[in-house]
């Protein structure tokens, strides 16, 4: 019998698989997700090219759901860091990789499992509420995970009525609005979205005065407060593609045009602040993919006592329905 693998076979993560330098970066990439059996998850603030040759291309909600059921042996991330952790995390068992090994969220770095401990001692009946741009120590100190698009059902399916809400005080503040619970939000912030001003969206309405305006809830409550509506990156998609209006200003960072554009087709986006773009997100390009492809580092792995812990509080998130 011939125990030989057949040419075809997938490689995973076992060898360094040098690409072909006659192809371009995009199809050298493509045949080595093929031989590695690979999927690639994108963020939503992605560079347009990184969008083009990912597998998903979503906002966070999505990308975790995603990194826990997919079906491949290595996840090529392009994000930031927290979101590698968090496909760490729910896939064990496959390779994960950060092409942009740098590539951090200054807001998760806003907040220490040290001080979840001493809020945990100081309100003592509260639940913890960690948005997922948090480390993974942060995550095991907490009971449950959110994002921007499932943050208030989430804080609505806890039994407490005291909710510690971090580190976002935006969000918390946002969800704050649509509960009787009793937030109490960290001061963290990020640094994108809470530069964006109450000025910024009178002057887009005022240079634009058909267009609806759609913010993300990391936004200033003054800037929330001018809004039409309030999304996640992947529900101002949704809605931007379902909705009558064929204008729309877009208070997030600004790659999220690119998915606007591609699948809303017809409909112009403007950015409420040209200044809206986050650094890490910008840090991953194809040369960077191909590289993680090829030497299938940089790795990122979370220690399993750690990961046990931030993985009960990540899939209780997933466990509430949104509705
Ligand atoms: P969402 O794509 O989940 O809305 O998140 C926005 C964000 O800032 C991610 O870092
Ligand atoms: Fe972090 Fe803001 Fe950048 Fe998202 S946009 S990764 S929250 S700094």
């Amino acid at each position: 019998m011939d125990r030989t693998a057949p040419p075809t076979a997938r490689r995973g993560c076992d060898t360094i698989l040098p690409s072909s330098p006659d192809q371009t970066l995009a199809e050298r990439i493509a045949a080595l997700k093929e031989e590695r059996n690979a999927v690639i998850l994108a963020h939503n603030y992605q560079i347009p090219a990184v969008q083009e040759v990912a597998d998903l291309v979503g906002d966070s909600l999505e990308l975790a759901r995603a990194a826990a059921k997919v079906d491949a042996d290595v996840i090529v991330f392009a994000g930031v860091d927290f979101m590698a952790e968090t496909a760490a995390i729910l896939s064990p068992t496959k390779t994960v990789l950060l092409p942009a090994a740098d590539a951090c969220c200054p807001m998760a770095e806003m907040i220490s499992a040290g001080e979840v401990r001493v809020l945990r001692e100081r309100f003592p009946e509260a639940a913890v509420v960690a948005y997922v741009n948090t480390s993974a120590d942060v995550k095991a100190e907490s009971d449950i995970c959110c994002t921007s698009a499932n943050a208030v059902a989430v804080v609505e399916s806890l039994d407490a009525e005291e909710v510690i809400f971090l580190p976002d005080r935006n969000l918390g503040r946002y969800v704050a609005r649509f509960t009787t619970k009793k937030i109490l939000p960290w001061e963290g912030y990020c640094i994108v979205h809470d530069r964006m001003t109450a000025d910024e969206v009178m002057a887009a309405r005022r240079d634009h005065p058909d267009a609806e305006v759609l913010v993300h809830p990391e936004c200033r409550p003054e800037v929330i407060d001018l809004a039409d509506h309030v999304f996640s990156t992947s529900g101002m998609v949704r809605h931007a593609c379902a909705s009558p209006t064929s204008e729309f200003v877009i208070g997030t960072e600004v790659g999220l045009l690119h998915q606007l554009e591609k699948k809303c087709p017809g409909k112009v986006f403007y950015p409420l602040s040209k200044k809206a773009v986050c650094v890490n997100m910008k840090k991953t390009d194809l040369a960077k993919v191909l590289a993680a492809l090829e030497r299938c580092e940089p790795r990122v792995t979370v220690p399993e006592e750690t990961a046990a812990r931030a993985r009960a509080a990540i899939r209780r998130m997933l466990d509430v329905p949104i509705p």
